[in-house]
């Protein structure tokens, strides 16, 4: 069984790709939607949530999991396969910010653009990846009424319409886009109607990423029944009512994970890390 886990609903829009590229496979997705949106919240935090997630899926019986939240993708996912994806552990973590770098510097030589939560931007992870791949015109801009807007199911209004169109304008000259949060292909229209770049969605390059990796690690994971199950944290009638409209399709009942025994971090380190964090 793979593990998806993302801050809440817009993981879906990357699962929807997984389950097309791997139909065979069982998935089982984690939506933190008690504790989303994770865009704006500091660092350490997010390593603690992301730690109590990939767990809670490790638990449930996953040997892989996939960090589909570009936020926590781009803050914590090394620390995440230092601490539970080893070798000799026999599970391991993939993320999406590679699989979006690779294609976005395949569809151009000219201005990549990262439109983003708050975190993921001030993280620089695209800006360190892209770099890695030669590619070193990259310009970002965070967006942080974008999510609450689909959240909202008004990505079709002139309100999203607008806001795609303000903050595209600090994009400007980029060719490619990368929509580098999980809520934002579903503001394809409006945003398409704020620029003339190509609007990059990672999820079908993270799902032929992982469809390829599994031929090459057939032990992390068996081809099962095609079995969906998804959990959450959070308001489990509201998750009910909107998961479908990320997914593009119906959904099993999900359960609900309570947010029992949760902690305070213990670790506080000064200052405002960049880039991935690692911690002891
Ligand atoms: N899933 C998050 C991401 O892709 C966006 C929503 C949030 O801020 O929690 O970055």
């Amino acid at each position: 069984m793979i593990g998806v886990y993302d801050s809440g609903f817009g993981g879906l829009t990357v699962l929807r790709h997984l389950v097309g590229a791997l139909p065979g496979r069982d998935f089982l997705y984690l939506g933190d939607n008690g504790r989303a949106p994770y865009g704006g919240r500091d660092a350490h935090t997010l390593l603690d949530f992301a730690e109590q997630c990939v767990e809670h899926l490790f638990e449930a019986g996953c040997g892989l999991v996939v960090v589909a939240c570009h936020t926590v993708s781009c803050v914590a996912l090394r620390h995440l396969q230092r601490r539970y994806g080893y070798p000799g552990s026999g599970r391991r973590v993939l993320g999406v910010t590679i699989p979006a770098a690779e294609a976005a510097v395949a569809l151009t030589r000219g201005r990549i653009g990262v439109l983003a939560t708050e975190r993921t931007v001030r993280s620089r992870t695209f800006v360190a990846e892209l770099a890695k791949l030669g590619h070193h015109d990259t310009v970002q801009r965070a967006a942080p009424l974008l999510a609450p807007l689909v959240e909202e199911a008004w990505e079709a209004t002139e309100l999203a319409r607008g806001a795609c169109a303000r903050y595209l304008r600090d994009l400007e000259g980029a060719s490619v886009i990368i929509l580098g949060c999980t809520h934002y292909p579903l503001l394809r229209e409006a945003l398409e109607a704020g620029t003339g770049a190509a609007l990059l969605d990672p999820g079908p390059a993270v799902a032929e990423r992982l469809r390829a990796w599994l031929s090459r690690h057939p032990d992390f994971d068996a081809p099962g029944e095609g079995r969906l199950q998804l959990h959450c944290t959070g308001d489990l009638a509201h998750f009910t009512a909107s998961a479908a409209r990320f997914y593009g399709g119906p959904l099993p009942a999900p359960r609900h994970v309570v947010e029992a025994g949760s902690t305070l971090a213990r670790l506080v380190l000064d200052g405002t890390p960049e880039g991935q964090v690692v911690r002891g």
